[in-house]
């Protein structure tokens, strides 16, 4: 039998991608396990969205050069693959497959080459459709499933890499993404998360020509389906009818990801992003003006070039404005390719980190000063796992707040019998800045 450990970095995308590897490669008579020890083929599904990510791939594939990994067959996938290409040969001449995410599909293909005694295999082609439809995703979580909506990324933010590393936007049809999730809820599955670099771009390529909201709300219709998530959206294309879908249906869940980078019009422009904090508020007011109480987070890149303290103090007083439910936050990190990369006033890096500091402790007062407001209000969780260490389980909010709480009954899992994929109505008793407890009423 032969056997594969693969690790994977980054976003969703890249851990739904992984979920197709490893069914694509079960498929092929191999088995997957724990240790790379273990493995006769290594893979690494690799990030490049910051320096430090890719960072890290070279750290792990440096940890075999000594010794250990004779015999081992080592591959480079993702982002890092498609941004460096047979330029990892060189770094880690011990690679031998470097494919990136539209090549996943022709992975038997590549093994059988090495197999046959090539030294080296590449996959870097970017126009090719076959990375949606491979036959035999191996689900990760029994409950919880990821469809892929759209790929890649026709904007052209000027910090970012993945347009080159995903290649432009190819919609999948809205036949095909209702025929999955018809077939996951048959499965047992009651959560969908809908994925894509920027799902509101989303455009049904058969004649019915849907778009996004169109097909969120198809698929908050499928039968089974108890819960809708999307992500990622770009405030550019993101549409009232969104909005809209969300208050008409409490399967899609009332919280929306809307990246907005910085809150100074100014480095919006010099980032290409396409709207003004102006624009970007108006979207936020469709939101709170709903019915439903609707969940806000975003991204903040800190230190883009040029970026002055007045612009950073924009950004503070937007998540004053908006006041996010969460955040990630990122220093701004030069990539290869990238229409940033050339700007002059560059921001020193002890400079980014002050201000990534300050800002992640601001955002951390908001938080707490929310998930306060929640304590003796109920919620429903859906259960995710349990945790040995604080006998609590472990669930998620629709506003996808993490909720852990105790259960009268059920102390743990026991004798088979488990909360997890269980939906339970909690009393929130808590609160921190990260997630609320409770104890459950109800679980069904
Ligand atoms: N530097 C820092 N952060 C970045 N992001 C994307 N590119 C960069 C970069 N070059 C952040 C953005 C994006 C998130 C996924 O990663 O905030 O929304
Ligand atoms: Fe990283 Fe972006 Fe690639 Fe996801 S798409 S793995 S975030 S570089």
């Amino acid at each position: 039998m032969k056997t594969f450990y693969i690790e994977t970095f980054g976003c969703q995308m890249n851990a739904h991608d992984s979920e197709k590897v490893i069914g694509t490669l079960v498929s092929e008579g191999y088995s997957q396990v724990a240790e790379p020890e273990q493995a006769d083929l290594i893979l690494y599904n690799t990030c490049s969205i910051r320096d430090k990510a890719e960072q890290k791939v070279f750290h792990r594939l440096q940890q075999f050069k000594k010794g250990h990994g004779k015999g081992k067959v080592f591959g480079v996938l993702g982002c890092v693959a498609q941004q460096e290409g047979e330029r990892i040969f060189e770094r880690a001449p011990h690679v031998s497959l470097v494919a990136g995410s539209a090549s996943y599909a022709k992975l038997p293909q590549m093994l059988v080459q090495l197999e046959s005694g090539d030294r080296r295999v590449t996959g870097l082609s970017l126009d090719t459709e076959e990375a949606f439809d491979t036959p035999f995703t191996r689900r990760d979580n029994p409950h919880r499933a990821y469809i892929t909506i759209i790929e890649g990324c026709d904007k052209s933010c000027a910090y970012c890499v993945v347009p080159f590393t995903r290649g432009p936007e190819r919609s999948r049809t809205s036949a095909s993404v209702l025929k999955e999730a018809r077939e996951l809820a048959s499965m047992g599955y009651t959560e969908i998360q809908l994925l894509g670099q920027n799902v509101n771009s989303y455009r049904d390529p058969s004649p019915a020509a849907w778009d996004f909201a169109r097909l969120l709300r198809a698929v908050g219709e499928v039968d089974g389906i108890r819960r809708v998530r999307f992500t990622t959206s770009h405030p550019r294309d993101f549409v009232k009818d969104i909005v809209d879908a969300i208050e008409e249906n409490p399967v899609l869940c009332n919280h929306v990801h809307l990246p907005v980078q910085s809150g100074s019009t100014e480095v919006l422009r010099r980032m290409q992003r396409l709207y003004t904090r102006d624009d970007y508020l108006r979207r936020i007011a469709w939101m709170k003006a709903a019915r439903r109480d609707i969940s806000i987070t975003t991204d903040i890149i800190v230190g883009f070039p040029g970026e002055t303290e007045a612009d950073f103090e924009q950004t503070l007083s937007l998540l004053d404005e908006v006041q996010y439910d969460s955040l990630f936050s990122f220093k701004y990190s030069r990539r290869p390719n990238t229409p940033a990369l050339t700007l002059d006033d560059q921001i020193p890096e002890d400079e980014k980190s002050r201000r990534l500091t300050f800002l992640q402790e601001h955002q951390r007062a908001i938080q707490i000063r929310r998930n306060s407001g929640l304590v003796g209000t109920f919620d429903q969780a859906f259960v995710e796992g349990y945790n040995q260490a604080t006998g609590q389980w472990i669930g998620r909010t629709t506003q996808n707040r993490t909720l852990n709480f105790i259960h009268p009954l059920q102390a743990g899992p026991k004798d088979g019998e488990t909360l997890i994929g269980k939906y339970c109505n909690v009393r929130i008793t808590r609160a921190g800045p990260n997630s609320l407890a409770g104890e459950a009423v109800d679980c069904v």
